[in-house]
């Protein structure tokens, strides 16, 4: 029978082998296991050091102007975070704190949504790992209500579909399918500045829609989409045909935008229609990821039987989730920025967020190769494109790859159905993205393009004849 050794052991082996190094040690001399559990233990630094020093291969997260998702977060943040990663959000008995602190943060986020409050209970909502999840449980929501109705009224209710523009979030793709619900898509137009005409949603419903989706902050543009226009559609659509169809925001990105840069913009709760949002606290909420929120109107719409209640508090603790544990650092992180930065402190950040890409914006626009893409920008996000008249043999998509060799990663991809063939670049100005930086990124990109230029000369030149050996 093998000897059994303890941790202490091995250390004080480990010490008189000279392992006290890292490099240079055991643990390091070999390859690290990769597929299989390996036998034995090795020293905690060794095993930091391996991971570590992989992982250096990864992208640096501030030069990511790809992602949506936080990536510079204050230093007492991280502490919060760092006390906190272990107590699990579902616990809401052990961890009475935690459940009281995710409550304040739906009351104060349905409250910047003019969510209004219902005598003598809570705002109605729950933090969630990401904008997904707050789109599975909003969508959830929508089609139990539908179908409750239909049930009521004793008709079919085999057939829900759900009506979005284009443009929409993969998640929205994933709510459909895993749910069985038609995805009823209404196109992107070129003729109409690379928007949706949300003028042509109402056309898509009937009996079976169990909503209709406005996006404040596209993935692909950033546009905020006109949800008072589309309120107005719908409040129209639902008088005439006597359904009452409702409308979710994906404020993914924009809810936490538009309450501080733009406070008078209707899109939230003062909507008549507008039944619930989500909106990602690890976007421009500032949180590191993942965080999400999900908020209805009030809780009417958010059906009982989707609820589980847990009472182990002595009180009545209603739980709506896909998953069961989770860390609670980011909603935690999520309140600790709401009481550090108050309304001003996030108008701050994100005007000089804008500032960045209203720079970068006029840099492209004064281009003799770029375009702007998508001019009405309302968060700080930039979407260009080569011009349609520029043909030099290389593509946005060369851009990006060139950029990586800097460190920068800026996405190239397609836009949405109907818009498939134009393919933009996408800069995504984060807290932490300062003028700065932004001046190395346009100097890089004009490094870029003038190698890929001096290629494009090349090819132009005609090519020696070679002379043949054989
Ligand atoms: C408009 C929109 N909706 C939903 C999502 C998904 O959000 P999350 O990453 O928080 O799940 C995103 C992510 O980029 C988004 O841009």
């Amino acid at each position: 029978m093998l000897h059994k050794r303890t941790t202490d052991q091995n250390i004080q082996d480990a010490l008189e082998q000279g392992d006290s190094l890292v490099f240079g040690s055991s643990g390091l001399s070999r390859p690290a296991p990769k597929y299989t559990m390996p036998q034995d233990e090795m020293l905690p630094r060794q095993a930091y050091q391996i991971v570590h020093d992989e992982l250096m291969l990864d992208g640096n997260s501030r030069l990511n102007l790809a992602t949506f998702v936080t990536t510079w977060i204050e230093p007492e943040a991280r502490d919060l975070m760092n006390e906190t990663f272990d107590k699990n959000m579902i616990d809401k008995d052990e961890y009475p704190q935690t459940a009281e602190i995710e409550m304040r943060c739906v009351n104060i986020l349905s409250n910047l949504f003019h969510g209004k409050s219902e005598e003598g209970r809570e705002a109605c909502g729950c933090s969630t790992i990401g904008s997904s999840e707050a789109a599975m449980l909003c969508g959830m929501a929508m089609k139990w209500n539908w179908r409750k109705k239909r049930q009521a009224q004793g008709k079919d209710t085999g057939r829900p579909n759900f009506v979005v523009p284009a443009d929409v979030q993969v998640c929205w793709e994933k709510f459909c399918v895993y749910w069985d619900i038609e995805m009823r898509e209404v196109p992107m137009r070129k003729e109409n500045g690379f928007r949706v005409n949300l003028r042509e949603i109402p056309d898509h419903c009937d009996e079976n829609t169990i909503g209709v989706l406005g996006i404040l902050g596209t993935t692909y543009t950033g546009e905020f989409q006109d949800i008072n226009l589309l309120d107005s559609l719908m409040e129209e659509y639902n008088a005439s045909t006597g359904y009452d169809i409702p409308v979710h925001v994906d404020a993914a990105s924009g809810g936490f935008v538009a309450p501080f840069l733009y406070p008078d913009l209707e899109w939230d709760f003062r909507l008549k229609w507008v039944k619930s949002i989500n909106v990602s606290g690890h976007k421009f909420g500032l949180v590191a990821p993942g965080v999400g929120w999900a908020l209805w109107k009030n809780w009417s719409e958010l059906p009982e039987e989707l609820i589980f209640h847990v009472n182990y508090l002595g009180g009545d603790m209603p739980t709506f989730a896909l998953n069961f544990s989770r860390p609670g650092s980011q909603v935690i992180a999520q309140y600790y920025n709401f009481i550090r930065l108050g309304f001003d402190g996030y108008r701050k950040i994100h005007q000089a967020c804008m500032d960045v890409v209203f720079k970068l914006r006029d840099l492209v626009a004064q281009s003799e190769i770029g375009e702007v893409v998508f001019d009405d920008i309302k968060m700080p996000l930039l979407a260009f494109k080569l011009r349609d008249d520029f043909n030099r043999g290389y593509s946005v998509y060369d851009i990006s790859y060139k950029l990586r060799a800097y460190g920068w990663q800026v996405p190239a991809y397609t836009l949405a159905e109907a818009c498939k063939d134009v393919s933009i670049l996408r800069v995504v100005a984060k807290e932490g993205f300062t003028y700065d930086l932004a001046a190395l990124l346009v100097k890089h990109v004009r490094e870029v393009i003038a190698d890929l230029e001096g290629n494009a000369q090349k090819r132009e030149t005609p090519a020696e004849p070679q002379t043949r050996i054989c």
